[in-house]
C-alpha cells in the first residue's frame, strides 16, 4: 500500500512540474511587450503611454540617449512599465541591425512592433519645386528605413506570432494637403505594408502587419499646429491603443483612427 502511495506522490509532483511549465510558457507567450519607434515625443509618447497604462511592457525606440532618458522618466512617474530604450536611427542601417540584436537578446518575447519615427519633408514647397535632395531624404527615413526595420524585426515578432503596425497618411492624394516628399514615402510604406501582409497570408506566416493613420495631430512635425479637427497625442495615443488592445485580426488593413464623415 505505502509503496502505491509513494508512486502516487511522485506522480502528482510530476504533474505539477509539468502544469507549471506549462503555466510559464503560457505565461511568456502572453507577456505583451511592444517597441515604439520615435517615442521620445509626438505620436510615439502617446502611444508608449497609453499602451503602458493598458498593460504593455515598453520599450523605447529613440535616436538620442537624453531624449530618451527624459521620455522613459515622464513614462515612469505616469506607472508605465519601461524595460528600456533602444537606439533606433531610421537612416543609419547599422543602428538597426544592432537595434534588432539587441532587441533579440535582451527582449526575445517582443510582440508588437509599432513603425511610428518618421520626418515631415519640406512640407511648404509646390510638388514641382521640391529639390531632389529632399525627396531623397525624406524616403530614405520614412519608407527605407521602415521597411528595413521591419525586414530585422520580422522574425522577432514572427517567433511570438505577433504583430507590426505602421503610422502613416492615406496613399491617396488629398486636394487640400499634399507635401510631395511626404505623401511620396507614405505612399511607399502603405505599399509596402499591403505587400507583406499578402505575402504572410499567401504563405501562412504568423505575423499581422497593417497600419493606422492617426489623423490631424497636433506635434513638432507640423509645427505643432491646433485647427480644428486636430487631437492631441493623448487623445491620438488612447484611441491607439484602444484599437491595439480590441483583440481582432486586422492583417493587411489601413485603418483611419478618425474616419472622415461626409456630409450630404
Ligand atoms: N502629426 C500628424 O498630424 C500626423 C498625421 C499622420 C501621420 N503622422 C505620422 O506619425 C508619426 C509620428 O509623427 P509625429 O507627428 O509624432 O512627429 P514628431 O513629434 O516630429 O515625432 C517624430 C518622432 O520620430 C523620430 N524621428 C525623426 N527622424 C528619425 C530618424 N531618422 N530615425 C529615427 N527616429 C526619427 C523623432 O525623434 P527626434 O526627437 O530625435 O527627432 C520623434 O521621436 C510619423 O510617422 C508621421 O508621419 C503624423
Amino acid at each position: 500500500m505505502q509503496e502505491i502511495l509513494n508512486i502516487f506522490d511522485k506522480y502528482v509532483v510530476y504533474l505539477h512540474a509539468k502544469l507549471k511549465h506549462k503555466l510559464t510558457n503560457i505565461g511568456r507567450k502572453m507577456k505583451k511587450t511592444v517597441l515604439v519607434t520615435g517615442a521620445n515625443k509626438g505620436i510615439g509618447f502617446g502611444i508608449a503611454k497609453h499602451l503602458g497604462l493598458s498593460g504593455w511592457s515598453v520599450i523605447i525606440g529613440a535616436r538620442n540617449e537624453g531624449r530618451a532618458e527624459e521620455a522613459i522618466s515622464k513614462l515612469k512617474a505616469e506607472g508605465v512599465d519601461v524595460l528600456g530604450w533602444v537606439n533606433i536611427e531610421l537612416a543609419d542601417t547599422k543602428s538597426l541591425e544592432s537595434a534588432a540584436k539587441e532587441v533579440a537578446e535582451k527582449y526575445p518575447t517582443l510582440n508588437l512592433l509599432v513603425n511610428n519615427a518618421g520626418i515631415p519633408g519640406n512640407m511648404a514647397l509646390e510638388g514641382r519645386n521640391t529639390p531632389l535632395d529632399d525627396i531623397r531624404t525624406t524616403l530614405d527615413v520614412n519608407f527605407v528605413g521602415t521597411f528595413a526595420l521591419t525586414k530585422l524585426f520580422i522574425p522577432i515578432i514572427e517567433r511570438n506570432s505577433g504583430r507590426i503596425v505602421n503610422v502613416t497618411v492615406p496613399s491617396e492624394i488629398s486636394p487640400y494637403w499634399h507635401p510631395l516628399a511626404y505623401v511620396t514615402s507614405k505612399a511607399a510604406q502603405n505599399a509596402m505594408m499591403g505587400v507583406l501582409a499578402m505575402e504572410f497570408q499567401q504563405k501562412g506566416t504568423d505575423i499581422e502587419i497593417f497600419s493606422v493613420h492617426p489623423g490631424p495631430t497636433t506635434t513638432d512635425l507640423n509645427g505643432n499646429m491646433a485647427l480644428p479637427g486636430f487631437h492631441d497625442i493623448e487623445t491620438v495615443g488612447a484611441k491607439m491603443a484602444e484599437l491595439l488592445n480590441d483583440g481582432k485580426s486586422h492583417q493587411g488593413e489601413f485603418i483611419e483612427l478618425y474616419p472622415i464623415v461626409k456630409e450630404d
